[in-house]
C-alpha cells in the first residue's frame, strides 16, 4: 500500500550508466536490480540475481559483445530478456529466467516501469528542457540519497515556504515568507503556485536575473506528477513588471523510493528567460554556481530535516501533522497519490 506500482521510476542518468556501466546496480521500490546498455543502445534492467543460487548478477560481466549478463559464481549467462542461454557446466540449458523489467532512456534519464500492466510511456512526465537539443543552460545532473521515506521529500517541495528559513538567504528571506498560493490540476499534473511581489532576491534568484539585488516580484510553480516527479518553473522579474521581462529557472527534482526509508533524489536545473548577458565564461561560472549553491540546499538544508522527520516517524508511527495553508499542496498530492494507490490495489485483489 505504499508504492504506486504502475509507474515509470528513475534509476539514474542515462550519463551514469555509461559512465559506471557496464553493469549499474540499483535498488528501486525494495527491489534490486541491475542495469546496462544492450547493443541496440537500449536499456535492460533483470533482477539483480542468479536464479541458481542467488548470487547477484551485477558483480558479473557482459559478454557475447554484451549481449549476454554472466553471472559472477558459477557462469550461467543470460540474455537481456532474462533468458538463460548458456550453462558452461552441461550440455542442458535450464530453464530458467531472470526477472526484467521495462526501461526507458528519456529527457536524459533512464526510466524503469515497476508495474504488471502494460508500460505506458505517455507516463513520463514531460522534462524535455533537459533534452540535449533544448538550448538551455543546464546544471550539473546531480543526484542524492536522502534517508527517509520518498512522501517526506516530495511534501518538502510541495511546500516551497520552508525556503524562506531553511534556505534562508540562498533562496528566500523570512521577512518576504508571505506568499500568494494556488493549486490546480491539469491532466496528470497538480500545479502548486505560489507569488510573492516586491521582495528582496536572495542569492541564487539573483544570480540567474539581475544580479543587483534590488527588489523584484517572484513567481514559483510547483509542478507534480504522480508517484513522485517534480518540476519547478521559478521567476524573478522585474516589480510590477511582466514574467516575460525576467529570469529564473526550470528545476527537475524526481524522486525514487529505495525503500521504505530512503530515497534517491534526482535533480538538474536549466536557466530560463531573458537572454543571459555575458560570454561562455560568465555562462559557465552561472551553471556553476547554481549546481552548487542547489546542491548545498538540497543536501545540507533539506536532507537533515527530512531524515530527522523520518526518525521521528519511525519512534512515533502515530504522530499527525498540523495543517497550515502553505500544506494545501502536499495534501491535495498526497490525497491524489492515496487514491491510485490504493485503485490498484483493489484492482489486484
Ligand atoms: S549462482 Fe549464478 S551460476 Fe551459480
Ligand atoms: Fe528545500
Amino acid at each position: 500500500m505504499t508504492y504506486l506500482r504502475n509507474a515509470w521510476y528513475v534509476a539514474m542518468w542515462a550519463e551514469t550508466l555509461d559512465a559506471d556501466g557496464p553493469l549499474v546496480s540499483r535498488t528501486l521500490l525494495d527491489e534490486d536490480m541491475v542495469l546496462f546498455r544492450r547493443p541496440d543502445g537500449g536499456i535492460a534492467a533483470l533482477e539483480d540475481v542468479c536464479p541458481h543460487r542467488f548470487a547477484p548478477l551485477h558483480m558479473g560481466k557482459l559478454v557475447e559483445d554484451g549481449r549476454n549478463i554472466r553471472c559472477p559464481y558459477h557462469g550461467l549467462e543470460f540474455d537481456a530478456s532474462g533468458t538463460c542461454v548458456r550453462n558452461p557446466h552441461g550440455d542442458r540449458i535450464p530453464p530458467c529466467r531472470v526477472r526484467t523489467f521495462p526501461a526507458v532512456e528519456k529527457h536524459t534519464l533512464i526510466w524503469v516501469w515497476m508495474g504488471v500492466s502494460q508500460p505506458d510511456l505517455s507516463l513520463i512526465p514531460d522534462y524535455s528542457f533537459l533534452d540535449p537539443d533544448s538550448g538551455y543552460q543546464i546544471s550539473k545532473r546531480d543526484h542524492v540519497t536522502m534517508r527517509s521515506n520518498y512522501r517526506l521529500v516530495a511534501n518538502n517541495l510541495l511546500d516551497l515556504s520552508h525556503a524562506a528559513y531553511l534556505h534562508e538567504g540562498i533562496l528566500a528571506y523570512p521577512e518576504s515568507v508571505r506568499a500568494e498560493i494556488s493549486v490546480r490540476e491539469e491532466g496528470n499534473y497538480v500545479y502548486v503556485e505560489r507569488n510573492r511581489t516586491n521582495v528582496k532576491p536572495a542569492l541564487l534568484p539573483d544570480l540567474l536575473f539581475r544580479g543587483d539585488g534590488q527588489p523584484v516580484d517572484v513567481m514559483t510553480v510547483m509542478r507534480w506528477s504522480a508517484p513522485c516527479h517534480l518540476m519547478n518553473d521559478n521567476m524573478t522579474f522585474p516589480v510590477g513588471g511582466r514574467i516575460e521581462e525576467g529570469a529564473g529557472l526550470y528545476g527537475a527534482h524526481i524522486l525514487t523510493p529505495v525503500t521504505e526509508t530512503s530515497t534517491l533524489y534526482h535533480f538538474a536545473a536549466a536557466r530560463r528567460g531573458v537572454p543571459f548577458e555575458g560570454d561562455e565564461q560568465t555562462a559557465a561560472e552561472v551553471r556553476k554556481k547554481m549546481s552548487e549553491l542547489r546542491r548545498i540546499a538540497f543536501e545540507e538544508q533539506d536532507e537533515p530535516i527530512v531524515e530527522a522527520q523520518q526518525r521521528y516517524l519511525l519512534k512515533h508511527p502515530e504522530a499527525k501533522p498540523v495543517l497550515l495553508k502553505i500544506d494545501t499542496g502536499p495534501a491535495r498530492c498526497n490525497r491524489i497519490l492515496d487514491k491510485l494507490i490504493s485503485a490498484e490495489t483493489q484492482h489486484e485483489q
